[in-house]
């Protein structure tokens, strides 16, 4: 019986969630029409707080985290899908209640895989991943709201972080002029290699003072980690602002008053990648493959091994101290 190695989840009667990398059997993977031989896989902030027994993120242990993997299909039994072929698997249920990137191998639904755009390659597509994807997936909607590059400046909130450097270069990429807050100060010099033009601290970007309205200065804004840093920037923005929010490392909350939205007319967009059609899915990624193809991804890449993201990453992850994307190599 075949084998493979993956980074698996255990819990323990008292309540811990140890991780260890192991080796598994292809038949303990789930049902799907297509098994991928995974080359590469990404880590996000989701899979550290699966990885570390988050039951919001996955229900049940034992478990291999990863929601984002690229690789060849080594079975299908899918006429869509033939033997050799080079594929990307990123969101759906993948490495949340299924058994996900951080292995060798994963069996999926056929209706969760792209094949991979000629102008990438597996490992660009996973320095890409969810965080990427989710980066074009708020950017396109900023445009489709009506953002443009000669309207000023927008912000990108938690700017090091996955999602949000990739939104950096790809934003500055499409020509607009990108702001990044951050929390790191020392990584000013990374941030305006990817496209950044300014940089802002985060004690900057969190206001208190109750005020509904606050000078307007953003004309778009790419928020990463919700809680007062977004609150602080809906409230920052010029008239007819347009806001995308995708996450939530700072908090879950959000407490303001409604007059940006009724005086400002500032839009609020929602973000969900995971679960993106797979019409809108592959424009993006045909987008990150060519228009909208950053010249950066090189920088923004972190190498790990699958050793590596056990003992190292998944806790910095946690402790909010990436600066970039870590892709694993299986
Ligand atoms: N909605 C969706 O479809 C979707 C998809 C992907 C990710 N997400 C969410 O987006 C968020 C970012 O994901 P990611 O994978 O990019 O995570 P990440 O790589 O950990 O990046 C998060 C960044 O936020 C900043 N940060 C960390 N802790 C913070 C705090 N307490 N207060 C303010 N800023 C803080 C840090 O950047 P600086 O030091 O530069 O500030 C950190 O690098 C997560 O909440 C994730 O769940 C949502």
């Amino acid at each position: 019986m075949t084998t493979f190695k993956a980074l698996q989840v255990t819990e323990t009667a008292e309540g811990q969630f140890p991780r260890h990398i192991v080796q598994r059997h292809i038949d303990e993977l789930p049902a799907g029409e297509v098994l991928i031989k995974v080359a590469y896989a990404a880590l996000n902030y989701k899979d550290a707080l699966s990885a570390t027994g988050n039951k919001g993120i996955s229900r049940t242990y034992p478990h291999t985290p990863g929601v984002d993997a690229a690789g060849t299909v080594a079975e299908s039994q899918s006429d869509q899908f033939q033997i050799g072929e080079s594929v990307i698997v990123t969101g759906y249920d993948l490495g949340m209640n299924t058994s996900g990137g951080f292995a060798e191998y994963i069996r999926v639904p056929a209706e969760w895989v792209v094949k991979l755009p000629s102008n990438l390659t597996l490992k660009e597509s996973m320095i890409y991943g969810t965080a990427g994807f989710t980066a074009a997936w708020s950017i396109y909607r900023l445009q489709n709201s009506g953002l443009q590059p000669d309207q000023g400046e927008v912000l990108v909130t938690g700017a090091t972080g996955g999602v949000g450097c990739l939104g950096v270069a790809l934003l500055a990429k499409l020509g607009y002029q990108v702001v990044a807050g951050t929390g790191k100060p020392e990584a000013e010099a990374f941030l305006r290699k990817i496209g950044a033009k300014d940089i802002i601290g985060r004690e900057q970007l969190q206001d208190t003072s109750k005020r509904a309205l606050l000078k307007g200065r953003w004309a778009g804004v790419l928020d990463t980690v919700g809680g007062n840093i977004l609150e602080t920037a809906i409230r920052s923005c010029q008239y007819g602002g347009h806001v995308s929010c995708c996450g939530l490392v700072a908090a879950n909350e959000l407490n303001l008053p409604i007059y940006p939205f009724i005086l400002r007319g500032v839009s609020l967009l929602g973000i969900d990648s995971a679960a993106r059609p797979m019409d809108i899915r592959l424009k993006l990624w045909d987008l990150m493959a060519n228009d909208w193809k950053v010249n950066v991804l090189q920088d923004i890449l972190i190498d790990a091994t699958l050793e590596e993201l056990n003992a190292v990453y998944i806790d910095k992850i946690l402790q909010g101290k990436i600066r970039g994307h870590v892709v694993v190599t299986l």
